[in-house]
Order: structure tokens, then C-alpha cells, then sequence
């Protein structure tokens, strides 16, 4: 009998311990599959961030410093992916368009913002000097991908908003993922103040039209067009939401690191809130069995999804660390559970080959889809969100309780537990 209580009180230990994770192996899994689907401009540059963020941590704008001007040898092999992405497309570039320069996305889309988003990448090509060994000018291709977004052939609203489309002026919420991070990206390693003040306006205007204050500030999808390419889109998708909170962390990462941090402590006080207020706007859709988003947040006879979960997700760790703004960790934690967990025969939210489900059809916004490259990337930048906010020592794990609201239910959990434990040594 007196091994009970220690039994009782390590079996406690364990449960209050016990943290969800994904193995080695199954997060080579998500980076595999992720590797074989992304093929579309904007999946390219969601993967080359998706394996900064997780495998290459120094060299992601949330290392909040500037990369190293050279890749340290034990950095090599976890960065080649993300080169081997510039060099595959700005090597395209010159041989599809015979070799001319000047103003030109990195890759031929019918949507202005997608190719930007391979820009982080070149840009971080060009600065570690892998131009230098294999000849290809990835400095003139980003330059000429950003003089594009400036020019002419990319329509742009009264204000200055620059279109999400080449064939007509329209503002989609993805953009904020696509454009801003470059531009501010772009302006961190350049020492160009205007770039980082343009990549916080494009997201100003772009909530001016796409926040919607009809709906408890979730944003609408796609807004401006005329219709005759793409329809506009008044509903909530989820993953708009989700794209707009995580580009805009990115753009507030690059100003904090920049030399111009002080001076644009205002722009970071505004991106901040924004992030907040999408997730107050998400969070309280979230489906209560599932811990799950509808595809459109708000209307529930929508398919569930788990990517925009992710992605969202991700956003709340990311915005703990920078902003110290602990509210939807509880939330995050409760999602991230529920995204990671495991039945007997394997993770519950992945197929056996380690694609996440359900999800989203990447390709038909209205549509669920089976595999889902950038559900891949945003498991990864959830992955690595947490994981730094856990090294970090998980700081405000128990969020900040609202006056008269309920109080966090693993921490009452575990105090019960304990409680109850400590009760079974003395009685023992
Ligand atoms: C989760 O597991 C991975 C290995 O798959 C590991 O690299 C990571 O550090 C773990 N995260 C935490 C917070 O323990
Ligand atoms: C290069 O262009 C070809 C033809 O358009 C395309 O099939 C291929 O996927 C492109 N490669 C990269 C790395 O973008
Ligand atoms: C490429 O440029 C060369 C030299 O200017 C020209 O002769 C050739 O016709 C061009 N090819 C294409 C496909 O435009
Ligand atoms: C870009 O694609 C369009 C059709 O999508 C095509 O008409 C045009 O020639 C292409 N331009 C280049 C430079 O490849
Ligand atoms: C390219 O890299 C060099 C050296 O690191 C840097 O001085 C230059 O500003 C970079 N150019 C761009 C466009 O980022
Ligand atoms: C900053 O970037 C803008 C846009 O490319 C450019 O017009 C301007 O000359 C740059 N400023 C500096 C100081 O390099
Ligand atoms: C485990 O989860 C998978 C995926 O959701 C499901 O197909 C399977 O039936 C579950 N297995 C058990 C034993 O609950």
C-alpha cells in the first residue's frame, strides 16, 4: 500500500505534464507532403516560410534580428529548400521571358500578389550571397518583382491599394500574406523606412474595405472586382481571416527588427491590435465539438477546417511572444489539441500518409478538398509558433481571464488533480 500514493502522484505529474506534439516522424511527414503538393506561386512562398519558421528559426523574421550574411554550415541543409525555391523560379524567369530585366513578377500570374510571396525568399538568397556561387542576380529579381508591384500593369485602387489581380482592380484578404511581408521584408534588409511604412499601408487600406463591422470585425474574402473574372466574395473564409492576422505579424516582426522600431511604435500598436482583433472576431465561431472552424467562420453549414484552425492558431503563439498579448492561448492550446490528437490507430486530423483533414480545397476557396499543400505549411508554422512560445516558458499559458468570465479549465483541471493527490499521501 504505500507505493499507491507515489503511484497516484506520478500518474498525476503525467496527465498535468503530459503536452500534445507531433513526432519527428510525423512532422517529416507534413514536411514531405508539403515538398511533393506546392506548386502554385503562393504555395511556393508558403513553404519557403513555413521551413524558415520551423527548420531555419535564425534566418525567420521572427528571429527578430537580421540573418546572417552567410549560412552557417550547420544551417545548410535545412535552408537548401528555401534556395533551391528562388533559384528555381528566378532561373525560370530568365529563360521564359528570354532573358529581359525590368519590371516583372517572379513568376507569370494572373494574380499580382501570389508571385510576392516568393520574394522573402530571393531576397534571403541574396543576401547570404548565393548569388555569388551560382551566378543567378537574385538582388535584380527582387528588385524587378517589387518595381512590378509599383508599376502600371498592376491596378490599384483611389487610395493606393494595390490590387490582388493583374486583370482588374480587387482586394482578396490573402494578400496581406502575400505582399506586405515582401514589401516590409524587403525594406528590414534594404534600411528602406518607406517599404516598411508601405507594407503596414497596404494592410491599412486593405481592412478599410475588407473589415467587416457588420460582423464583429471578421473580414470578407475578395471585394473592388467587377465580378466578370472572380465574383467577389462578401463571406468570412475562414482562411482569409487567418492569411490577414499572419501576414501582418510578419510585417509588425520586420518593423520591430528594423532600425526604425522606435520611430514606428505606432504601426506596431496598430498591427498588434488588428492581429487581436481578427482573433476576437474568429474565436468565438469556433465549433465547440471540434475545436474546428467552419470554412466560412460564421456559417456553420460549412464544411470544417482544420487549416485555417492551424493557421490561426499559430497567430496567438506568434502574438504572445512579440506582443506579450496572452488572451487566446487557452483557445490556441485547445485547438492545438485538438489538431494534434491521437486515437489508437494514429492522429485523428492526419491521413496516414500525413496530409491534415478536413480541409479546404487550396484550388476552390468554396469547395473541401483532400490534400492541401498550404494546410501543410500553416501545421509547420503552428508547430514552430508553439514550440518557441514553449521554450520561451510558455508565458501567459492561462490567458488573461475576462472579468466574469470562466475560468480556464486545464488549470482548474490540474489543480483538482493536484489537490486530490497531495490528499492521497497524507491519507495513505
Ligand atoms: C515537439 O516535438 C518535436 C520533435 O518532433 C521537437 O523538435 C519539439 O522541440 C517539441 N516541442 C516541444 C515544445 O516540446
Ligand atoms: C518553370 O517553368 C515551367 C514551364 O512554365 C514550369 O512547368 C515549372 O514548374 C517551372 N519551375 C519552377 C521552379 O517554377
Ligand atoms: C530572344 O531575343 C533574341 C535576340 O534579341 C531574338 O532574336 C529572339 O527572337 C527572341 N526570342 C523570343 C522567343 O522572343
Ligand atoms: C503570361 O501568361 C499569359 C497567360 O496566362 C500569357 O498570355 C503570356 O504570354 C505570359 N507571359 C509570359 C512572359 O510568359
Ligand atoms: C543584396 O545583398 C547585399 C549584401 O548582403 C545587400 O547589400 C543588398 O542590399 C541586397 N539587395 C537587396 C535587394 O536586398
Ligand atoms: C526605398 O524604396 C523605394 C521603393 O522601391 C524607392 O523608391 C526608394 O528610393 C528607396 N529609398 C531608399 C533610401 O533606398
Ligand atoms: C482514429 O481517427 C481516425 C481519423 O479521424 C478515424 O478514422 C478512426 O476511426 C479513429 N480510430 C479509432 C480507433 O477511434
Amino acid at each position: 500500500m504505500r507505493t499507491f500514493p507515489t503511484f497516484v502522484l506520478l500518474w498525476v505529474l503525467g496527465l498535468v505534464s503530459a503536452q500534445t506534439n507531433l513526432t519527428d516522424s510525423q512532422v517529416s511527414d507534413v514536411v514531405a507532403r508539403l515538398a511533393q503538393g506546392a506548386t502554385h506561386p503562393w504555395e511556393l512562398g508558403t513553404r519557403a516560410q513555413a521551413i524558415l519558421e520551423h527548420d531555419v528559426r535564425p534566418f525567420s523574421v521572427f528571429s527578430l534580428s537580421l540573418p546572417a550574411t552567410s549560412v552557417p554550415s550547420d544551417s545548410s541543409s535545412a535552408i537548401a529548400p528555401v534556395f533551391s525555391i528562388a533559384s528555381g523560379v528566378v532561373k525560370n524567369r530568365t529563360s521564359s521571358n528570354n532573358h529581359t530585366t525590368g519590371p516583372q513578377p517572379l513568376v507569370n500570374d494572373s494574380s499580382a500578389a501570389d508571385p510576392a510571396s516568393i520574394g522573402p525568399a530571393v531576397l534571403l538568397a541574396n543576401w547570404t550571397g548565393l548569388g555569388n556561387s551560382d551566378g543567378v542576380d537574385y538582388a535584380g529579381a527582387a528588385k524587378d518583382q517589387l518595381d512590378y508591384l509599383y508599376s502600371d500593369n498592376v491596378p490599384k485602387s483611389s487610395d493606393g491599394a494595390i490590387s490582388h489581380r493583374v486583370g482588374e482592380l480587387q482586394l482578396w484578404s490573402d494578400f496581406v500574406y502575400m505582399v506586405p511581408p515582401f514589401l516590409a521584408y524587403y525594406g528590414l534588409l534594404t534600411n528602406n523606412q518607406t517599404l516598411l511604412q508601405d507594407a503596414y499601408n497596404q494592410i491599412k487600406l486593405y481592412r478599410d474595405v475588407l473589415r467587416d463591422t457588420n460582423a464583429n470585425n471578421l473580414w470578407k474574402h475578395i471585394e473592388l472586382g467587377s465580378g466578370k473574372q472572380v465574383a467577389n466574395d462578401d463571406g468570412h473564409w475562414s482562411t482569409g481571416n487567418a492569411w490577414a492576422a499572419a501576414g501582418m505579424l510578419r510585417v509588425l516582426a520586420s518593423i520591430h527588427s528594423s532600425p526604425f522600431s522606435s520611430s514606428m511604435s505606432s504601426q506596431q500598436d496598430d498591427l498588434s491590435n488588428w492581429v487581436f482583433e481578427i482573433q476576437s472576431a474568429m474565436y468565438p465561431h469556433l465549433d465547440s465539438d471540434s475545436s474546428l472552424f467552419h470554412n466560412y467562420a460564421d456559417d456553420t453549414s460549412t464544411f470544417l477546417d482544420a487549416a485555417s484552425t492551424a493557421l490561426l492558431a499559430s497567430t496567438v503563439y506568434r502574438l504572445s511572444l512579440l506582443r506579450s498579448v496572452h488572451h487566446f492561448l487557452p483557445t490556441a492550446e485547445k485547438t492545438r489539441n485538438a489538431l494534434f490528437a491521437s486515437n489508437s490507430s494514429g492522429l485523428e486530423h492526419f491521413t496516414s500518409q500525413g496530409w491534415l483533414t478536413p480541409v479546404v480545397n487550396p484550388d476552390s476557396f468554396g469547395a473541401e478538398g483532400t490534400e492541401s499543400p498550404e494546410g501543410e505549411a500553416f501545421v509547420l508554422d503552428l508547430q514552430a509558433a508553439w514550440t518557441d512560445w514553449v521554450k520561451d516558458g510558455s508565458k501567459g499559458a492561462n490567458g488573461a481571464m475576462r472579468i466574469g468570465g470562466r475560468p480556464n479549465g486545464p488549470l482548474v483541471l490540474s489543480l483538482v488533480l493536484g489537490v486530490g493527490a497531495m490528499m492521497a499521501m497524507v491519507v495513505f
